[in-house]
């Protein structure tokens, strides 16, 4: 990945409109951060800082450049060839876009869960205990308390604790993506990613794992970028709108949606576009 010295030609959010609260900590706190695709700029002068304990939504129409701004949080983004980066994403007052930054520490602080479930072709609990024992947990009564304790964590343990040997593949799409959910937690993380977690799923799998983020944000900082308005307006504290890679506007969700300040912003949640 080659960083550069960013053109500022954009205008987006302004200090103003991400109404700063002073009593929050941020854990990750975006600065100037312009990212292409080859040619293609795909994210424009972003500054956005994400609070601890809170969930923090990402909406905009499709190709804004939601996923790729969460896949720069944890640098999966670097995974493609043609990316280049500027500006700064400090994570816990680090820079992990500088050369000396150690992409371990992400991985180990930070979980993502996608928009498809993805688990392991492995037993429910191989699932879970998988990331524990890369960290070089081998006792079984340890990993025993992991696997319970991140399974009840994502609540899902009374479903599966009878069949924690079976496949997870055999488990409903709403289970898979609860028991991703849960693997997420056997890491301990800081910050858990969220890519449209819902969106494959039925409105009941739906509704447990909006719960469930409610729940999480207690212990974790959650970003989760949505399609769905109403799921943005129910589950996230603050809300951002990202429109063709620039934040449009950043503020207290409650805000965002009732009195929005850029008429973007209104005409997208008004379902005028998008
Ligand atoms: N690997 C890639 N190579 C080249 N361009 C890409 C790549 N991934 C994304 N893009 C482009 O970057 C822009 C932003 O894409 P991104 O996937 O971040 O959008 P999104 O907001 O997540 O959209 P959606 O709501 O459809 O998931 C789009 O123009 C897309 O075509
Ligand atoms: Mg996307």
């Amino acid at each position: 990945m080659q960083v550069v010295v960013p053109e500022r030609e954009t205008k987006n959010a302004t200090s103003s409109t991400l109404n700063t609260p002073t009593d929050k900590k941020i854990v990750y706190h975006t600065k100037d951060l312009n990212l292409w695709y080859g040619e293609d700029q795909a994210l424009k002068n972003i500054n956005l800082p994400i609070y601890e304990n809170e969930v923090t939504a990402i909406i905009g129409p499709s190709g804004c450049g939601k996923s790729t701004y969460i896949k720069t949080l944890n640098r999966m983004v670097e995974l493609v060839p043609s990316v280049r980066v500027s500006g700064e994403i400090l994570y816990r007052d680090k820079d992990i876009l500088s050369k000396s930054y150690k992409v371990e520490e992400l991985r180990t602080n930070v979980g993502m869960v996608f928009q498809k479930p993805n688990p392991f072709p492995k037993s429910i609990y191989d699932n879970i205990a998988y990331g524990p024992r890369i960290h070089g947990i081998r006792n079984k009564k340890v990993l025993d308390e992991i696997v319970e304790k991140s399974l009840r964590g994502a609540a899902i343990w009374d479903e599966v604790k009878d069949r924690l040997n079976e496949n997870a593949y055999g488990l409903s799409g709403g289970q898979q993506q609860r028991l991703c959910i849960a693997r997420c937690l056997a890491i301990e993380p800081d910050v858990i990613l969220m890519d449209e977690p819902t969106s494959a799923l039925d409105p009941i799998s739906t509704l447990k794992v909006e719960e469930l983020v409610q729940k999480l944000k207690k212990d974790y900082s959650i970003v989760i970028v949505t399609h769905n308005m109403q799921q943005a307006a129910r589950i996230s504290d603050r809300t951002a709108f990202f429109l063709s890679g620039e934040v449009v506007e950043y503020t207290e969700t409650d805000k965002l949606f009732s009195n929005p300040s850029d008429k973007r912003t209104e005409d997208y949640i008004t379902g005028r576009f998008g």
